[in-house]
């Protein structure tokens, strides 16, 4: 059975300093236990000069990690990364600042990237290159001589190639991710985006739904949407709704019903959008009849575009506040702190709705964590929006334009009115679509369709 190599921007080091272990990490390291695995990425660590890979292990999983000098970091990661791909990714083309030495960081260090890794392969090793940052890597790792099966998943949408060209350099990247033999997406409508893209950029042929061609080579498409451990996750929900955190939170409610946020501060989370809804029905409704808990936690403050969205959310909760509060109640409770997601799995369980409003998102597992999460007998309403990747599984819930703020205040007060029987009716819809799934089904997919039979010994998740 070959060795897994997983290759990504951040890498959960066991105790590391990166501390972005996410769920869908968690699964892939279980996947390599079982495997055997080497994680190769950046250390999470910016220092003054470029060294070689620094090399820890856990059990089977082996870990190489680079640091990455300051320039490195503002030009690869904030620069281009952050500052031109993710907006444009997201099709948000306004908050894309663009400067020509970033793109040529970027390309850089996915070489580097490609240079130190190349000589730690080994002839059956599998790789499975993650997200945005390394799209130049499997493109890099075949100027290297690198002839092992190579996959690559996108986390985050693709958009038309028309949105596609607006990030320069944007090319020349679609050809080195071409370099795969596979190319995973979150779902159907971000591969077929690719797939036109690539044809109208890079000249490759659109051979089937699910392959393209390119110079003779077959290049397979697939659709693996991100899952999560929902039975876990329900049971962690459970016991975290008797913790005090939960109890606290439950206490001060005083039997308001409770509206729950739970996202990164970024622009495409649609946090303005969201409180201009939120404030709409506060001001249609009784005073302390519903609270709102909002958690924002702070992500890439090195880009402008974060810190002005800061402030304007803020400023806006702030506004909030002081119009509808009272002298012994206030609607909004923003958190721009993050939380552990065992607290914020207790917090789901209470809150009798979820708002998950982004202005696009590739998959957005709050939302499938947010239906595990209630109890089955009084379940609360998810209201999410069509342009998240989970609104393609999550069909039940109340689903929105985050552009509308009037309809997502509509939305929001039928949620909060809504009987218990419909309640019950649009959860169980959504448990069905997410409770047979896991994250290590997910990867087994994907790994399966790279390399088709390899995964045949694997004993079941
Ligand atoms: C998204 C991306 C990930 C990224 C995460 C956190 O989910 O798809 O690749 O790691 O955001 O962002 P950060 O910039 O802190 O890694």
């Amino acid at each position: 059975m070959s060795r897994i190599v997983v290759v990504s921007n951040r890498v959960p080091v066991p105790a590391g300093n990166s501390g972005h272990a996410g769920g869908l990490a968690v699964a892939l390291l279980g996947l390599m236990q079982r495997r055997g695995g080497l994680w190769f990425g950046w250390s999470g660590a910016v220092t003054e000069e470029t060294g070689p890979p620094a090399f820890s292990r856990r059990g089977a999983v082996g870990y190489a990690t680079l640091d990455l000098t300051e320039a490195e970091h503002r030009g690869y990661y904030t620069g281009y990364s952050n500052g031109v791909l993710w907006p444009m990714l997201h099709s948000l083309p306004h908050l894309m600042s663009f400067r020509r030495q970033d793109l040529d960081t970027y390309r850089r260090v996915n070489r580097r990237f490609a240079d130190n890794l190349a000589p730690l392969l080994e002839q059956d090793d599998r790789i499975w290159v993650h997200d945005y940052h390394l799209f130049s890597l499997p493109g890099a790792l075949r100027s290297q001589g690198v002839r092992n099966p190579t996959g690559f998943f996108l986390h985050v949408p693709f958009p038309a190639p028309d949105a596609a060209a607006v990030a320069p350099g944007i090319r020349s990247l679609v050809q080195d991710v071409l370099a795969s033999d596979l190319l995973g997406f979150q779902t159907a409508s971000d591969r077929d985006n690719f797939a036109a893209t690539a044809t109208e950029f890079a000249g490759a042929v659109r051979t089937g739904d699910q392959q393209l061609e390119l110079g003779g080579r077959p290049i397979r498409l697939g659709v693996f949407p991100a899952e999560i451990a929902a039975r876990e996750f329900a049971a962690t929900a459970a016991a975290q709704s008797a913790l005090e955190p939960a109890r606290l939170l439950a206490r001060s409610l005083q039997g308001q019903s409770l509206i729950l946020g739970v996202d990164r501060l970024d622009p495409t989370k649609g946090l303005p959008e969201r409180l201009e809804a939120f404030r709409r029905v506060i001001a249609r409704r009784p005073a302390r009849s519903a609270t709102m808990l909002q958690i924002a936690a702070p992500s890439r403050e090195d880009v402008l575009a974060y810190r002005r969205l800061r402030q304007e959310v803020d400023s806006a909760a702030g506004s909030i506040n002081s119009e509808f509060g009272e002298p012994d109640w206030l609607p909004l409770r923003l958190l721009a702190r993050p939380q552990t997601r065992d607290t914020v799995a207790g917090f789901m369980r209470l809150a009798r709705v979820c708002l998950v409003t982004p202005i696009r998102d590739g998959m957005n597992l709050v939302a499938k964590e947010f239906i595990a999460a209630q109890d089955p007998s009084d379940p609360g309403v998810l209201v999410l929006s069509r342009f998240a990747g989970a609104a393609a599984q999550l069909s039940s819930a109340l689903l929105v334009n985050p552009h509308d703020a009037e309809g997502m205040a509509e939305a929001l007060a039928c949620a909060l009115d809504m009987p218990r029987a419909e309640r019950l009716e649009r959860w169980l819809a959504a448990w069905e679509a997410i409770a047979g799934a896991s994250p290590e089904g997910w990867g087994e997919d994907f790994l399966r369709a790279l390399a088709p039979g390899d995964l045949a010994g694997l004993p079941a998740a």
